[in-house]
């Protein structure tokens, strides 16, 4: 079948759109944000990735609008502080992962809320989840928007340069992260994840 996604994202037999189905497995950018007052947020999102790294940067995609209108709080607090952390979730971390991403006030700190402890962050404001295997210290390079959808949701693109990585030492063996240790969990089409918990090597051509 072909799909023209300006005419229907979902023609017969498909039951929802098939786009974040397709676009798998998509890691999770499990972003922690601080407002300008000092109020914390932590929020996944699957709309992130590496973009490059050197030096190291990393994307994640605040799209549609906070329930009390508005940018989501982690697009809001981005754009007043210029900094965010990027906490690694894994198959231990994935049911305080998904309560997070709740709507909630701007002042509920999501992090507590979770039963999660926080640690700080050496180069950046917001904490880190102390719990994630890894995490990346980040300022904000530019934020793009993106085009508007038919309703006028707005779509948005935060780029941010890595300036600190932490590393779990429990999950480096020989000189490299353990995949098997790391389990990191990745977002699927529908209600859907995975986890990654085995690898295959394969060396390049040239
Ligand atoms: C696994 C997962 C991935 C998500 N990915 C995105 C995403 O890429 N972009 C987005 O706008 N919302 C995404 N969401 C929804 C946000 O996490 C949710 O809107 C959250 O409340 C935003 O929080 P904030 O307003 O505190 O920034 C995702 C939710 C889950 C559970």
């Amino acid at each position: 079948m072909f799909i023209d996604p300006a005419v229907n994202m979902k023609p017969e037999p498909l039951r929802y759109s098939p786009f974040k189905a397709l676009v798998v497995p998509r890691p999770i950018g499990w972003i922690t944000t601080m407002s300008a007052a000092g109020d914390l947020n932590l929020a996944p999102f699957s709309f992130f990735n590496g973009v490059t790294d050197d030096p190291p940067c990393v994307m994640f995609c605040p799209n549609g609008t906070h329930p009390d209108g508005g940018p989501k709080d982690s697009l809001r607090n981005v754009q007043e502080t210029g900094e965010f952390v990027f906490n690694l979730s894994n198959w231990s971390l994935r049911e305080e992962m998904n309560k997070t991403a709740e709507h909630m006030p701007r002042s509920v700190d999501e992090m507590a809320a979770a039963g999660l402890e926080a640690a700080p962050s050496k180069l950046v404001a917001p904490p880190r989840v102390a719990a994630a295997p890894a995490a990346f210290e980040c300022k904000l390079f530019k934020v793009i928007d993106l085009p508007a959808s038919k309703s006028g949701r707005p779509s948005h693109v935060v780029i941010g340069e890595v300036i600190g990585i932490h590393i779990d030492d429990s999950v480096i063996v020989d000189g490299i992260v353990d995949i098997s240790l790391l389990q990191p969990i990745a977002r699927l089409g529908y209600m859907d994840y995975a986890v990654v918990n085995e690898g295959f090597t394969m060396m390049r051509p040239d």
